[in-house]
């Protein structure tokens, strides 16, 4: 069965032509410090993220969350950008391949409160009762922001 043949429209709730921009969650609500919630701006074919949200604020010296969780009310699920480094990030869709519920992201996977499926970072299962891959987004990598295609999926 071909999991990954979801259609943009079934994900895609609603987006009205005036109201791309995402909801503004900012970092509200983070039950976990370590988890950052973010806004983005809803395009036409995908969502636009600004790389400074990965960053972490610490005096003299630079750190980058490992990631990051896209919620906008547009998108029936959440999606979580892993930063790999500077170049290589992975965007996953936060609906579990077993039986649909929401995940939740802890460090470097994800889990599902439901019957306790893992994921890893790049979207791999580790634990059933799971057997499938979670659905994964192309990102495109500009000098200041990531690009996720919600057109397409693997
Ligand atoms: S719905 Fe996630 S493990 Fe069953």
């Amino acid at each position: 069965m071909n999991h990954f043949n979801m259609h943009r429209k079934d994900f895609i709730v609603s987006a009205c032509k005036g109201c791309l921009v995402a909801g503004g969650l900012g970092s509200i609500l983070a039950s976990c410090t370590s988890t950052r919630y973010v806004s983005s701006h809803l395009e036409k074919d995908g969502l636009t993220v600004n790389k400074e949200e990965f960053k972490i604020n610490q005096k003299g010296a630079v750190a980058f969350r490992s990631f990051i969780i896209i919620r906008n009310e547009s998108l029936k699920y959440p999606i979580c950008i892993y930063r790999f480094n500077e170049t290589e990030y992975a965007a996953l869709w936060m609906q579990c391949s077993h039986q649909g519920a929401e995940l939740q992201a802890s460090g470097d996977y994800l889990h599902c409160p439901a019957h306790g499926s893992e994921f890893n970072s790049k979207g791999l299962v580790t634990n059933g009762p799971a057997d499938e891959s979670l659905r994964s987004f192309p990102v495109t990598i500009n000098p200041t922001t990531i690009f996720i295609d919600l057109r397409k999926q693997s």
